[in-house]
């Protein structure tokens, strides 16, 4: 039987504290409200400004219906054009990476500078001015040496996670890290059962047992607290600090990109997410020892990092459209760490390899499950606050009495 709630009801209508109804995950309705509430509004990772280090290096970022070039123009800037030819709409770029002198239109070959103008239109005639032809920018932050781009002509201010995230960013050294490896992964699942499933972390002692050895987010809150009193007396004897933002805060202040940052210990042994517990690379920044401590940073609704003492682990999920989205891991090690003498890389991408291949096949079951009709809304336990939060959220963003 038809649903004859509109979207606003629907929203209004969702419980507390229980997982969603199936229509929030399943009506073409609400992802097209989505693309334009959520994913066109938010900053999204786009990679580290180590990957695009000369003029004319590239990579293109893919969202949900939006594609973008992220190019180093001739001076040295960092760039974000909309991949979108403005002839007759061809996507311009089919690489993913590269570097090039100019970007070459695969349909009729209109061709543009790395800057985003026009430089050439075959056949055109002769009066055509070529001046209002460039490529559409597209907002782009650098923040730590993490690019971010957002689909929006009015895009959230990020002022905030730029102040209170620059200490830590400065601790790990985030500007002066490299891409060691990177991994893509598609999920047939609504994009939300992804994200939703990164936030909480109920499901890890069963179903990630390599990351329940060395994580204590798996344990319940009191459990967990008394294991990080531990590590706030390491913290202290290598200098590390203990920052807790709290991004629903951040998240309820108008046109401000909510983040997030907090540090939780490891259990006794483990100096980093690695299978042995031993260091997997050289320190970053400005650690001067393994504390055992690893720090969770949020910046925007798709966009998670993870900073271990010698490495990072970025997480990016998005849509491909209303039932397939992706997981893009970046992993990050100091940009002067050489591989196979500093670190190994099968080694270094082990833990979040394992970890999201499990996490696929968990979302991709929730995602079945969902859409039966014996599907209704279950209450969270108390490890899945984060995901709540983040639901509510999301149903802030769809919520307008106008629809
Ligand atoms: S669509 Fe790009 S040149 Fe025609
Ligand atoms: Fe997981």
């Amino acid at each position: 039987m038809t649903d004859p709630r509109t979207i606003s009801e629907l929203v209004s209508d969702q419980r507390p504290g229980w997982s969603l109804e199936q229509r929030l995950y399943t009506d073409p309705a609400i992802f097209e409200l989505e693309i334009e509430r959520i994913i066109l509004r938010n900053w999204v990772l786009a990679g580290h400004v180590s990957e695009l280090q000369e003029a004319g290096d590239f990579k293109v970022v893919n969202v949900a219906n939006e594609s973008a070039i992220i190019v180093r123009g001739k001076s040295g800037e960092l760039l974000a054009h909309a991949n979108v030819c403005r002839h007759r709409g061809s996507l311009v770029c089919l690489a993913h990476q590269g570097n090039t002198r100019k970007f070459e239109c695969p349909y009729h070959g209109w061709m543009y500078d790395l800057d985003g103008s026009l430089l050439a239109a075959r056949s055109m005639p002769a009066e055509f001015d070529k001046g209002p032809f460039s490529l559409h920018a597209v907002a782009l932050e650098v923040l730590g040496g993490l690019i971010f781009i957002c689909f929006s002509d009015r895009p959230p201010s990020l002022a905030g996670a730029r102040a209170d995230l620059a200490r830590p960013f400065a601790m790990f050294g985030f500007e002066n890290l490299k891409v060691a490896a990177k991994k893509s992964y598609e999920f047939a699942a609504n994009w939300k059962l992804a994200i939703e499933n990164y936030q909480e972390c109920y499901h890890c002692a069963s179903a990630h047992p390599e990351y329940a050895r060395m994580h204590t987010l798996m344990l319940d809150p009191a459990k967990r607290s008394r294991v990080q009193q531990e590590m706030r007396k390491r913290m202290s004897d290598c200098g590390l600090v203990d920052l807790n933002i709290d991004f629903i805060d951040t998240h309820a202040r108008p046109d401000e990109q909510g983040y997030g940052y907090s540090r939780t210990a490891l259990f006794d042994g483990y100096q980093t997410g690695s299978r042995d517990g031993r260091p997997l690379a050289p320190l970053l920044g400005e650690l001067t020892d393994f504390d055992g401590g690893a720090s969770d940073f949020t910046v925007g609704p798709f966009s998670f990092l993870l900073a271990y003492s010698d490495h990072v682990v970025a997480y990016v999920f998005t849509p491909i459209d209303a039932t397939h989205c992706k997981c893009e891991i970046f992993w990050l090690v100091r940009d002067d760490a050489e591989a196979g003498e500093d670190y190994d890389e099968t080694e270094l991408t082990w833990l979040w390899d394992v970890t999201t291949q499990a996490d696929k096949r968990i979302i991709v079951n929730n995602w079945r499950g969902v859409q039966s009709t014996y599907y209704r809304p279950g209450p969270f336990s108390a490890m899945e606050q984060m995901q709540a939060r983040y639901i509510t959220w999301l149903l802030q963003q769809l919520a307008d009495d106008k629809l």
